[in-house]
């Protein structure tokens, strides 16, 4: 069954990147002219996805406000002639069909997920996670959708951390199946470094069967007394019914404050329009520091 409906969870308080997220949401936060969350939106409907939840909460507004039409401002730039502009501003309307829920409490990316069952109904689903923001040739999302169709089963995007940060995300059990592929047995969520399974960690992206929501609604509050999606996802993983795909793009964390100047100055470097003049900037002040 083809996957054509993604949710992307941006309920989450962003405390690691305040005072910037006080009141303009992390997903808003910019990479050079664009916020964090197009690139995702953009992201899902070069994998094909038709249909888009995006899961706020309250103060996010604004996430709305950019999907939707801008009618002043459209007309203002069609009047004065300032088509590239104007292209690049309706953009974000003709993406997908992206629909809003809010989730009330903060009670975890699990609990966040489950707002969507009604969303996604019977059919397999794309996970994104809203400040997980992933560049590259081909869509991570696709990779994941394409190993969904040969392999029939769950599927979760996965990297290769430090042990700086195997114990702040998820570790994964994993046998290779292929260069890039893997069949993970068992995961767990914020390991120690006693506890973890290996260096693999989920990152950002899942393509989970609709069967993700009755797990969810027994499984018990786990780390940070939040639902956790990984205490869950575990249950596919054990039954062998989840597979790993090693993406080929680059992840940028977008919350925290190092990955969103990763991603500002990688892609700023790239930009058509600033992209010379900044990496002289950049080569001019290399030499400097
Ligand atoms: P994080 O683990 O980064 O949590 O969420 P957070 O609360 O946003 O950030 P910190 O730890 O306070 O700095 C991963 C993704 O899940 C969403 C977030 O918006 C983010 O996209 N999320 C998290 C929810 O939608 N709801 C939640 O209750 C928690």
């Amino acid at each position: 069954m083809k996957v054509t409906k993604a949710i992307i969870p941006a309920a989450g308080l962003g405390t690691r990147v305040l005072p910037a997220s006080k009141s303009v949401p992390k997903e808003m936060l910019n990479i050079v002219d664009k916020p964090a969350i197009q690139y995702i939106v953009e992201e899902a409907a070069a994998a094909g996805i038709k249909d888009i939840l995006i899961i706020t909460n309250r103060g996010k507004g604004v996430i709305e406000d950019h999907f939707d039409h801008s009618f002043e401002l459209e007309y203002n730039l069609k009047a004065k002639g300032k088509d590239e502009i104007l292209e690049a501003v309706s953009k974000s309307t003709n993406l997908a069909n992206i629909y809003f829920i809010r989730q009330k409490e903060t009670r975890g990316l699990g609990d966040a997920v489950l707002r969507a069952r009604g969303f996604v109904g019977d059919e397999p689903f794309a996970v994104l996670y809203g400040d997980d923001v992933i560049l590259g040739e081909t869509p991570a999302t696709k990779e994941l959708c394409d190993a969904y169709e040969k392999y029939g089963k769950n599927v979760v995007g996965i990297k290769e951390v430090s042990d700086e940060f195997i114990v702040k995300y998820s570790s994964l059990k994993i046998e290779p199946l292929s260069a890039t592929e893997y069949d993970v047995s068992d995961m767990i969520e914020k390991p120690t470094l006693e506890t973890k399974f290996s260096n693999f960690s989920v990152l950002g992206r899942c393509v989970l069967k609709p069967e993700i929501f009755d797990i969810l609604e027994k499984t018990p509050l786990g780390a940070g007394g939040e639902l956790q999606l990984t205490d869950a996802m575990a249950d596919f993983a054990r039954k062998g019914d989840m597979v790993g795909v090693d993406f080929s793009g680059t992840r940028y964390d977008m919350g925290n404050k190092l990955g969103i100047m990763k991603a500002n100055v990688e892609v700023a470097l790239n930009h058509k329009e600033i992209g010379e003049d900044f990496k002289a900037y950049i080569k001019d002040l290399a030499n400097k520091i």
